[in-house]
């Protein structure tokens, strides 16, 4: 499936810049002829991708629609007012600053708007599937705050393994009285109970943040519940689930909160806005509010449990025994006893199969080796792949760790690779290739 401007671009920089044209074109054909399982990556489409590409990129816009601190800014707050309707429209809520240029200022702007300096939050570490802005010692917001930890229920044997230990939220959160309690996470298959949090939060006296970067196309389409109305303020990225461009977003329904994160977002922690990326956000926005999103949505969760479904057959062991939404950690010691992250993210990779290592709860493994692999399939079902094609995946996952990397099975694995990926052609890229 090729597209126009795809060629256009590609003709245009290999005219100028040659060697920049050659990255670009390897990278189109990494993208194409792999399989792309990490959880938090997506396939945009044509018009959220070259959106990025236009003359919006010129402009200086610093300030929000109707008070910028640049002329010419016309059509630029017609874009954010696009932008942020479409957002408020999506989660159904009252404000949303559409301008942090990552998930992570996204949350710092949100830190500096509701907490003071050294104010003690509530989070989830790292390690069990938090994001290193929750709370990482060397991180802005470990650096500058003062983060405590709630705990999974770490019993393999009880019958809530290795999801979140509510009560204990509770506890933890009544002994430290946080700020804030942070809900939200990098790697946590199941759903997260926000009105269960918000109680906690009421009880305590804290503001209640939900990070749903890696969900929030779920939420929008209906397939996790909602942050709101639980949540005080809600943070996302706009480039996993949401498919859209690279970006952070802010939301909620609180206009006081709202103004605050305004001031905090610009000038707080950002200058220009980077218009281009706006533009792009609204038209990604508008495909989420479009009736098949709900459909890639349901499609996305279906896959994922199907892909966990035939690697449980397989012998491989899922935390917290499967999926509620796009992402599943894969625990590898079940399939065998000496297999790391770090092997089968590299084994796999050169079969072609993309992923990321990553801790199991309780790892006995150091961050940088893991037991575990992280998969999701937002980015597979974008192509179109469906629950016969996962299983089929998870066959060749089996197959190439069983193998332990074997270099004849890895190129066989990538030579079925590539004639499923020309099966299913992602949006807007063959044609970049020569
Ligand atoms: C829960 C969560 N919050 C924030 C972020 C940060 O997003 P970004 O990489 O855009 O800064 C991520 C990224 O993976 C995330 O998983």
């Amino acid at each position: 499936m090729s597209h126009p401007l795809d060629e256009a671009v590609a003709d245009l920089i290999r005219a100028t810049d040659p060697a920049a044209a050659d990255l670009l074109e390897r990278e189109s054909a990494r993208q194409t002829s792999t399989l792309e399982l990490i959880a938090s990556e997506n396939h945009v489409s044509p018009a959220v991708m070259h959106a990025m590409g236009t003359c919006l990129t010129n402009k200086y816009a610093e300030g929000y629609p109707g008070a910028r601190y640049y002329g010419g800014c016309e059509f630029h707050d017609q874009v954010e007012n696009l932008a942020r309707e479409r957002a408020k429209q999506m989660f159904g809520c009252s404000f949303a600053n559409v301008q942090p240029h990552s998930g992570a200022q996204a949350n710092t702007a949100v830190f500096m708007a509701l907490m003071p300096p050294g104010s003690t939050f509530a989070s989830l570490v790292l390690k069990d599937g938090g994001h290193l802005s929750h709370g990482m010692k060397i991180n802005f917001s470990g650096h500058y705050y003062t983060p405590v930890h709630y705990p999974l229920h770490y019993d393999l044997g009880h019958p809530e393994a290795e999801r979140i230990d509510y009560d204990a939220v509770r506890r933890v959160c009544l002994e430290h009285r946080p700020k804030m309690l942070l809900c939200g996470y990098s790697a946590y298959p199941r759903t997260i109970d926000f009105a269960r949090f918000r109680a906690i939060a009421d009880e305590c006296g804290a503001l209640l943040m939900a990070d749903i970067a890696h969900i929030a196309g779920l939420c929008a389409a209906g397939v996790h519940p909602s942050p709101f109305p639980h949540a005080h303020v809600v943070t996302t990225t706009t480039h996993k689930t949401l498919r859209g461009p690279r970006g952070g977003l802010i939301l909620t329904n609180d206009e006081e909160i709202a103004r605050k994160i305004d001031k905090a977002v610009f000038p707080g922690v950002q200058g220009g806005p980077l218009m281009h990326v706006i533009l792009s956000k609204a038209i990604a926005f508008g495909e989420v509010l479009k009736p098949d999103f709900k459909v890639y949505a349901k499609q996305v969760v279906k896959n994922a449990q199907a892909l966990a479904g035939a690697l449980t057959e397989r012998g491989f062991r899922m935390t917290t025994g499967g999926t509620d939404n796009h992402l599943m950690l894969v625990d590898l010691r079940a399939r065998k006893e000496t297999l790391t992250g770090a092997d089968a993210e590299k084994w796999l990779e050169s079969a072609g199969i993309i992923c990321n290592k990553n801790g199991v709860p309780n790892d006995s493994r150091p961050p940088k080796v893991t037991s575990g692999v992280r998969l999701g399939t937002p980015a597979l079902t974008t192509r179109g792949f469906k629950e016969a094609e996962m299983s089929l995946v998870a066959g060749l996952i089996d197959r190439v760790l069983d193998s332990s990397g074997d270099a004849a099975v890895c190129d066989q694995t990538r030579n079925e690779i590539r004639a499923l990926c020309e099966a299913f052609p992602m949006p807007g890229h063959a044609a970049v290739q020569r």
